[in-house]
C-alpha cells in the first residue's frame, strides 16, 4: 500500500496565526489558533492548530512530506527595512518596536518552525499573495478562473491580480506597498475609533447609517484612482509606514478633528466617514475585477485577501461586475494563507493535478476544525454538573425549532468547528429573525457589543431567493444582498426625519432582526449538503413557522474568539444570556443550570476595541 503525502500549511507572527493539512491533496483540517488558546486574533506560532491537524490526520512531524508558509519572511524583512530606511529617522520609533520581534521570530522563521515542530524535513516558502490566490482558486468549483486577491500588505504585494487554471496559477498584475486597499480601509478604521485589522466588519457596518459626503474628498486627496484599479495613496495622510498610528496630522486636518477615542460615542461624522470610505473601496473593488476580467477574459472570479471578506463589495462585484460566477475563500484573511501554501506545495511542488467537482468547492463547507463525540461532551457536562437531556435526532431538531419560533436564543454547537471568521451552523448563537426585539437583545445581552451592528441570516438555499435579491449561493456568509422589496416596509413619513442611530428604532421588513437599515443583508444559503443538522433544523423552523430563516451570530461574546470545546460553550452560555443551549446531542435550559461561578475576571481576557 502506498503512504499519503501530508503536507501541512502554517500562516504564523502577523495576525490570525493558522495549520491547514492536507493529506493527498485532500484538505483533512484548518483551524485558527485563537480558538484553541482563546486569544483573538492569536499571531504566535499555532502550536495548538498544529498539533490538532496532524491528529485528525492521524499523522506525525516525520511522516509530512512538506512545510508550507504562507510567506517569506525575508522579503517582508527587506519591505520594512527599505521602508525605515527610507524615512529615517521618523519611522524609528517604530523600527526599535518592531524591529526585536522580527529579529526573533520572523527572520528565523526556518529554525522557530523545526524547533515547535521537531521537523526536519524541507520548508517551503511561498509569497503571502501567492498563497491567498491558491486559497482562492485551488478549492474553487472552477476549472478556471481569474484571481483577484486584496488585503493589507504581505511582502511587497497588496493586491493582485491572475489565473487559474487546471493545476497552475499565475499572477500577472500586482499593486505594492504602500498603495494597500487593506491600510485605506484600516486608516479609517482607526479614525472612526475602532481597532484596526479586527474593527473592519464594524465600519463595514456602520457604512448604511452615514451619508457619502466625503467620497470627493477622500478621491481629490487621499488616493488617485485608475481606472485600471490601481491607485497611489498621498503618504502626506497616512502614517503606518513611518509612526505607530494610521493617519497623520493632515489627515486629520482634512477632516477637520482628531481620530476618535474608543470610549467616546460615534458620531454622525464617523458614520459619513464609514460610508465614504465603504463606497470607494467598492469603487476599487470593481474596477481591479473589471481588469481582472479584461486580462483574463475568464468568466470566473476568485476572491481572497482581507479585503475580499469586505461582504458588500463583493455582492457589487456580483450585481455588477464582469463576471458570471464568483467564489470567494471563506478563509479570506491570513487564516486561509496556510491553506494556499500547503496546496501550492501539492500543486506546483509535487506537480499534482488539480481535480473539480462541477458545483462543488473543497472546502467541505469549511467545517475543517475539531468535533467532539457525545462522549466527551457527555462527561464534560457531569464534571460541570451541568443539567442537560440527551435527545433523539428529531426531537431535538423540533425542540429546538419551537424554542426559537418563541423568541427564545439558542447557542448551537455541532459537529466540526468552522475554518476562518464565520459561524456557519456549527459555532452559532441562534434566534427568530421575525422578532422585533432580537437585534438589540442580541447584541446588549448576549454578545455585550454595540447595539449598530447587524445580524446576519442563514436561509435554506431554496428559499433564498424569496427573501433576497441574490441568484447564487452564498454558503460561507460572503455577500450582502438586498432584501426584496416586496419584504419592506416603508417608513412612515413621520419617521423620515430619524437619523444615524436612531433608524435603528423603526421595523424595516418582516424578518427585521436581519435587515440592516439599508434593506441588506449579509447572507448564508444553507443547502443539504454540506451541514445537514443545520439545514433540518431550518426546515424544521420553516416547517413550524413558515419562515425559512434564522438569525446566525457567532458563538462567543465581543472581543472573544468563536468558541471551539463544549467546556468554551458552555462558559459562554453561562455568561450571557443565552437561554437554551444545544451541545448536540444534548439540550440545556439555563434556568436548570447550577449557579455560574467565575474562576477568574474573564472580562480582562477580552480583546476589546
Ligand atoms: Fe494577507
Amino acid at each position: 500500500m502506498s503512504r499519503s503525502t501530508f503536507i501541512l500549511g502554517i500562516s504564523a507572527y502577523y495576525h490570525d496565526s493558522a495549520a491547514c493539512i492536507l493529506r493527498d491533496g485532500e484538505i483533512v483540517a484548518a483551524a485558527q489558533e485563537e480558538r484553541f488558546t482563546r486569544r483573538k486574533g492569536d499571531a504566535t506560532f499555532p502550536a495548538n492548530a498544529v498539533e490538532f491537524c496532524l491528529e485528525r490526520a492521524g499523522a506525525e512531524a516525520g511522516d509530512l512530506a512538506f512545510v508550507a508558509f504562507y510567506d517569506k519572511p525575508l522579503l517582508k524583512f527587506e519591505r520594512i527595512l527599505e521602508t525605515y530606511l527610507g524615512v529615517a529617522p521618523r519611522g524609528l520609533k517604530q523600527f526599535l518596536l518592531a524591529g526585536p520581534l522580527w529579529i526573533k521570530e520572523k527572520l528565523f522563521m526556518d529554525r522557530s518552525l523545526r524547533e515547535e515542530l521537531g521537523y526536519d524535513g524541507d520548508i517551503l516558502y511561498s509569497e503571502h499573495h501567492e498563497s491567498h490566490a491558491a486559497s482562492a482558486f485551488y478549492p474553487s468549483p472552477f476549472e478556471e478562473a481569474a484571481i483577484l486577491t486584496m488585503d493589507g500588505v504581505g511582502e511587497w504585494a497588496t493586491a493582485s491580480i491572475g489565473v487559474g487554471e487546471g493545476n497552475e496559477i499565475e499572477l500577472t498584475r500586482e499593486l505594492h506597498w504602500p498603495d494597500s486597499l487593506g491600510l485605506l480601509y484600516s486608516a479609517f478604521t482607526f479614525y472612526t475609533g475602532f481597532k484596526v485589522n479586527s474593527g473592519e466588519y464594524k465600519v463595514m457596518g456602520l457604512a448604511p447609517y452615514g451619508e457619502p459626503r466625503y467620497v470627493k474628498k477622500i478621491l481629490d486627496n487621499l488616493i488617485e484612482l485608475r481606472d485600471d484599479g490601481s491607485f497611489r495613496l498621498n503618504q502626506e495622510y497616512f502614517n503606518y509606514t513611518t509612526g505607530l498610528t494610521m493617519t497623520s496630522r493632515a489627515f486629520d486636518r482634512l477632516f477637520g478633528r482628531r481620530p476618535r477615542l474608543s470610549e467616546t460615542s460615534i458620531t454622525q461624522q464617523d458614520m459619513d466617514l464609514a460610508r465614504s470610505v465603504q463606497e470607494v473601496c467598492e469603487e476599487v473593488m470593481l474596477r481591479m475585477a473589471r481588469t481582472a476580467r479584461q486580462d483574463t477574459g475568464m468568466k470566473n472570479l476568485c476572491l481572497a485577501g482581507g479585503v475580499a471578506l469586505n461582504c458588500v463589495g463583493n455582492g457589487r462585484i456580483l450585481r455588477e461586475g464582469p463576471f458570471d460566477n464568483i467564489w470567494i475563500q471563506p478563509a479570506a484573511g491570513d487564516a486561509g494563507g496556510a491553506l494556499g501554501a500547503a496546496q501550492l506545495a501539492w500543486h506546483r511542488r509535487c506537480r499534482q493535478p488539480r481535480q473539480v467537482t462541477a458545483g462543488r468547492d473543497a472546502m467541505q463547507g469549511a467545517y475543517l476544525g475539531p468535533d467532539y463525540s457525545a462522549a466527551d461532551i457527555r462527561s464534560f457536562l457531569d464534571a460541570s454538573d451541568a443539567v442537560y437531556e440527551e435527545l433523539e435526532r428529531d426531537e431535538l431538531l423540533n425542540r429546538t425549532a419551537g424554542l426559537l419560533a418563541t423568541e427564545n436564543v439558542v447557542g448551537w454547537f455541532d459537529g466540526r468547528m468552522e475554518f476562518g471568521p464565520r459561524a456557519l451552523g456549527a459555532r452559532s448563537i441562534l434566534g427568530d429573525a421575525r422578532s422585533s426585539r432580537m437585534q438589540s437583545q442580541m447584541n446588549l445581552k448576549i454578545k455585550f457589543r454595540e447595539s449598530f451592528r447587524p445580524f446576519a441570516p442563514s436561509v435554506l438555499a431554496e428559499r433564498a431567493s424569496d427573501f433576497f435579491d441574490l441568484d447564487c449561493d452564498s454558503p460561507y456568509m460572503l455577500l450582502v444582498a438586498p432584501l426584496k422589496e416586496e419584504r419592506r416596509i416603508p417608513i412612515p413619513e413621520s419617521q423620515n426625519h430619524l437619523w444615524g442611530m436612531d433608524q435603528l428604532k423603526l421595523t424595516r421588513s418582516d424578518v427585521p432582526a436581519i435587515t440592516h437599515v439599508d434593506y441588506s443583508a449579509r447572507v448564508q444559503t444553507v443547502g443539504p449538503d454540506s451541514n445537514r443538522n443545520y439545514y433540518d433544523l431550518l426546515r424544521a423552523f420553516e416547517r413550524r413557522t413558515g419562515c425559512p430563516l434564522l438569525v446566525n451570530t457567532s458563538f462567543n461574546v465581543r472581543g472573544e474568539p468563536i468558541v471551539c470545546s463544549p467546556k468554551d460553550a458552555y462558559t459562554c452560555f453561562m455568561r450571557t444570556a443565552m437561554d437554551f443551549l444545544v451541545l448536540w446531542p444534548f439540550l440545556l435550559d439555563k434556568k436548570a443550570q447550577p449557579e455560574w461561578k467565575e474562576e477568574e475576571d474573564w472580562r480582562s481576557m477580552l480583546e476589546l476595541d
